[in-house]
């Protein structure tokens, strides 16, 4: 609807950066209350669900809205299974980037990789319609829940310098993840069943959060009517950055710098005089305590008393607490956030820094993909097209190269940008 006085009226738009104030949709599948530090899947409290029920189970009721019956579970979990193996091309992709790429910059490739070896689902050669067919929707979700654990462990084995190894079908999504990083190809193998847990819990936390950065970059992205593999390729991009997804792995780098406890007030005059931030404090929604952040701390000692305690912990409880006493924190409500503990209890399982974001984007994918499907239901759904404010230059004439001078406001990527042209043309011209 465009809030306009009249027919020859542009209509109203509101300057919004960082959408703020912008509800592009109207969606049922999670709630947050940041001031009171509420999150919510269908109706069901985060902390309940952490405790009583698994990453597969939730990811049905995030995708279809109820808890499933046992059968339902039974076809669910069999039907991902059944789609956890990863196209050949796919792991030659892996293989083929350097060891020491970033795990969440192959990610991406590998997403989008995705897309090609699944012509079938792809809107531009089968026609926009084809989403509308609940078959069509349903494999691709299963295809995608399936194939990131995989596609996960194969990054993590080719940093490592280690080819991929097959997922097995007897094992559980987490279990089955823990298995293909660290069996060594030993079918019998089977992961720690206490770890296992902790990571099933760690996968629940993150496995939606409604219009984050990158889920409204799927619904963006599908908006244009473009495949699930490349709507989920860019939100998997936009979850790379250190002020989402790219937290936890900025934390641990943070509290390894830290060193000492001693350190930390000096740390801490740092980021008031924003000579730095507090990587895992803040948030746009919750102007509270994280409720998952909550679940992660307790988790925490759990995973210690399995594998030992990691002295960072010590760090990170006593910045916590200077925090959460400081003036400059309280006025600003921040609290710590999902990231803040994250990051040890991975690295405590054995995981390295640049991972991480890994495991946020493996359960994650649940909640991109009941985006997508929803967004494809729903009858408002439009190709997303914001508005700007334009404040450049009004209208001018073209002038001839040989009558321009230097302009003072050409920035110095603009610079670049025409000294390397004019290289190339110069080398092309046989000069
Ligand atoms: N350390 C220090 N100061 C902070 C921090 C922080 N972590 N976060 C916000 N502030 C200050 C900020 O400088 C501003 O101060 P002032 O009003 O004096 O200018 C005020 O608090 C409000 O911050 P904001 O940047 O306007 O808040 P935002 O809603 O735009 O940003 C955020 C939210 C998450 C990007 C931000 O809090 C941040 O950068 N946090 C650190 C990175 C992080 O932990 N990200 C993970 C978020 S949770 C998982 C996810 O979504 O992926």
């Amino acid at each position: 609807m465009v809030i306009s006085t009249g027919k020859n009226d542009n209509g109203l738009k509101l300057y919004d950066p960082g959408y703020l104030n912008t509800a592009p949709v109207i969606s049922r599948i999670s709630y947050i209350d940041g001031d009171a530090g509420i999150l919510r899947y269908r109706g069901f409290p985060i902390e309940e669900l952490a405790e009583k029920s698994t990453f597969t189970e939730v990811s049905y009721l995030i995708m279809y809205g109820n808890l499933p019956s046992e059968s339902q579970l039974a076809a669910w979990e069999f039907n991902i299974s059944q789609h956890s193996a990863v196209p050949q091309g796919v792991l030659d992709i892996i293989q083929a980037m350097p060891h020491d790429a970033h795990p969440m910059g192959m990610l991406v490739n590998a997403m989008s990789a995705l897309s090609v070896y699944h012509p079938d689902a792809n809107p531009a050669l089968k026609g926009l319609d084809i989403y509308n067919s609940k078959q069509v929707r349903d494999k691709q979700i299963a295809r995608i829940i399936g194939k990131i654990t995989t596609i996960a462990a194969a990054i993590n084995l080719r940093l490592a310098g280690r080819p991929p190894v097959l997922p097995s079908n007897e094992l559980s999504y987490t279990e089955n993840f823990l298995y293909m990083l660290d069996s060594f190809g030993n079918r019998s193998y089977k992961p720690n069943p206490r770890l296992t847990r902790a990571l099933d819990i760690i996968f629940i936390l993150h496995a939606e959060h409604e219009m984050n950065c990158s889920t409204s970059a799927v619904r963006h992205l599908s908006s244009s009517g473009v495949d699930v593999y490349t709507a989920v390729a860019g939100a998997i991009g936009a979850l790379y950055g250190p002020l989402h997804g790219g937290a936890n792995e900025a934390v641990l780098k943070m509290l390894s710098e830290i060193g000492t406890v001693e350190n930390i007030p000096a740390f801490i005059e740092g980021v008031k005089a924003r000579k730095r931030k507090l990587s895992g404090f803040g948030h746009r929604v919750y102007k509270n305590y994280d409720p998952r952040a909550k679940v992660l701390r307790k988790l925490t000692e759990e995973v210690f008393s399995i594998v030992g305690r990691d002295p960072l912990i010590e760090i990170a409880v006593a910045l916590e607490k200077i925090a959460l006493s400081d003036e400059y924190f309280i006025k600003r409500k921040l609290y710590p956030n999902v990231d803040f503990y994250s990051g040890l209890i991975y690295r405590a399982m054995g995981f390295q820094p640049e991972f991480f974001t890994i495991l946020f984007a493996i359960p994650r994918m649940a909640g991109y993909l009941a985006h997508w499907r929803e967004s494809l239901d729903d009858p408002d759904t439009k190709i997303m097209r914001p508005q700007q404010v334009y404040v450049g230059e009004w209208l001018r004439h073209y002038t001839p190269i040989n009558q321009r001078t230097v302009s003072g406001n050409t920035d110095k990527l603009g610079q670049l940008a025409v000294s390397n042209a004019s290289k190339r043309r110069l080398a092309g011209s046989g000069a």
